[in-house]
């Protein structure tokens, strides 16, 4: 097992190919990083400068006054050997090389080359071909993607370098918090079991989320990620799915996206939540690292209009979830502001006519119903109501209930007043959607989760191996 400590809280940072241009990725990078905030030691390397962005630079790291943790490597690939050489020689733990031009093109030499001038010191590599990585706890924000990352629970490990940038501005714009973005690249020495062993006892990750074009020992990936399950949610959207995707692969990372079906006996073995798509990915992300657990499948469904009702429930249904009678008490309680042709079975349908208040009343009884496990809100935008004033009753609800205690997902259906009410409730870590389906998937995925967990606790409790 890699001993990652130091490259997640290192002391010493160094940014070899720290350029003067700003345009260059080795100046953004280490831009990313004084900006950012990361609090310790950073020395850029470049002998043509004496200074970059107000830090004195060196000439090399074997020149830098201590041995340093991290070395993040920013020249072309043919000279990236001698980098390593001299880092590895100055007692460097780790080197994160960004540079391209090696397995991804046909230069597997040069690659087995690094690796091989890396293990000769001890020091352990991450990519090459990447861009960089992230690790808030620490502030840490060594990449050229975005610098304002937002900390929060989910650890994002991707294969691919440029989605994984326009991802890491997802995450942004939807407010999902991120604990570590690992650019993992060609995966030449560190790879995903890697990093799944880290992140399984890092207490600032909550859900892992991996983009992945190929595993390379798929034996370990299964271990380490059965072992992550029983702690904590894997997302894996797998690229690569078709023969046309996984040529596509190939030429990207190098790597064998191989027979679909491999990865999903895998993925089952290890009760990963395999994602089709990036939106279906982050919609889960977001539903699984707000949510606390469901204590069971008892699912009430909330909602102001019929159709909608149902397209959740036929979703919750191809998912496996079949919706129950709501409880007594809650349909009691609905029953006391609805008008008498309201029907109160699930979904429980406030009508057209529902105002916000009742929005309020109906979540707030069943957040507090202990017969109830999980809710779906559905809301489609009738000229009765504003979606904020909506969202507000829902924030509401929660607040006075205190806090998500059973998880929660909400859909506002309707134009642009709808999405600023998701946007709300987003601000709130409240999961919101718009559309049922989107909603009621995401709710399964929390479901399907709990039971996943369940079968790789007793898959490796029967094996000896927890
Ligand atoms: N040690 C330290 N610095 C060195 C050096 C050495 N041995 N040799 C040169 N430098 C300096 C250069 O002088 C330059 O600084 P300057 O601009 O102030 O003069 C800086 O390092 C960068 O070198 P340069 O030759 O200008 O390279 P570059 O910045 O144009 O490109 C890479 C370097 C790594 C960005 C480029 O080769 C590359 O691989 N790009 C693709 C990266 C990528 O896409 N990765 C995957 C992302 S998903």
């Amino acid at each position: 097992m890699a001993d990652l400590k130091k490259l997640f809280y290192p002391s010493s940072i160094a940014v070899v190919g720290a350029s003067r241009n700003p345009k260059k990725i080795g100046h953004l990078i280490l831009k990313n990083l004084i900006e950012y905030g990361y609090k310790s030691r950073i020395y850029p390397v470049n002998p043509a400068a004496d200074e970059v962005l107000g830090l004195k630079a060196y000439p090399s790291v074997s020149s830098i006054p201590e041995p340093v943790d991290v070395v993040v490597v920013s020249v072309p690939a043919p000279k990236v050997p001698e980098v390593i050489e001299d880092a590895g020689k100055a007692g460097a733990k780790f080197a994160v090389i960004i540079s391209s031009g090696f397995k991804e093109v046909g230069n597997v030499e040069l690659e087995k080359k690094v690796v091989e001038t890396a293990r000769k010191y001890g020091m352990r590599v991450l990519g090459p071909n990447i861009f960089g990585y992230v690790y808030t706890p620490s502030r840490i924000n060594a990449t050229f993607g975005p610098r304002d990352v937002i900390p929060g629970g989910v650890a994002f490990i991707t294969q691919s370098g440029a989605l994984g940038i326009a991802l890491m501005g997802t995450t942004i714009m939807e407010g999902i918090g991120v604990s570590a973005i690992i650019s993992i690249g060609n995966k030449a020495d560190l790879d995903d079991a890697d990093f799944l062993e880290f992140f399984e006892n890092d207490p600032n990750t909550n859900i892992v989320l991996i983009y992945l074009e190929g595993i390379t020992n798929g034996r370990r990936f299964v271990e380490a990620a059965s072992r992550v399950t029983i702690k904590k949610p894997i997302v894996v959207i797998k690229s690569g799915r078709t023969e046309a995707g996984a040529r596509a692969a190939a030429s990207h990372t190098g790597s064998l996206a191989g027979n679909i079906a491999f990865y999903e006996t895998a993925f089952k073995q290890s009760g990963i939540l395999f994602a089709k798509s990036v939106e279906e990915a982050f919609d889960w992300v977001k539903a699984l690292t707000w949510n606390p657990l469901p204590n069971s499948d008892r699912i009430v469904v909330i909602t102001n209009g019929g159709g909608a009702g149902v397209q959740a429930s036929d979703t919750l249904a191809d998912n496996g979830l079949l919706l129950q009678k709501p409880p007594k008490n809650l349909v009691e309680e609905i029953r006391k502001f609805v008008p008498p042709f309201a029907s109160l079975a699930n979904p429980i349908d406030l009508t057209g006519m529902a105002p916000t208040d009742w929005y309020y009343k109906a979540v707030y009884a069943a957040l507090n119903d202990p017969d109830v496990d999980s809710i779906v809100v559905l809301y489609c935008h009738t000229a009765l109501t504003h979606p904020v004033e909506v969202a507000d009753a829902i924030m509401n609800a929660v607040k006075d209930s205190g806090g998500l205690k059973k998880p929660m997902t909400v859909a506002l259906i309707g134009g642009v007043e709808a999405y600023e009410g998701i946007k709300k409730l987003t601000q709130a870590k409240i999961p919101a959607y718009p559309t049922p389906e989107r909603a009621a998937a995401a709710m399964a995925a929390i479901h399907r989760y709990v039971k996943y967990r369940e079968y790789v606790t007793k898959r490796l409790s029967y094996l000896g191996g927890s």
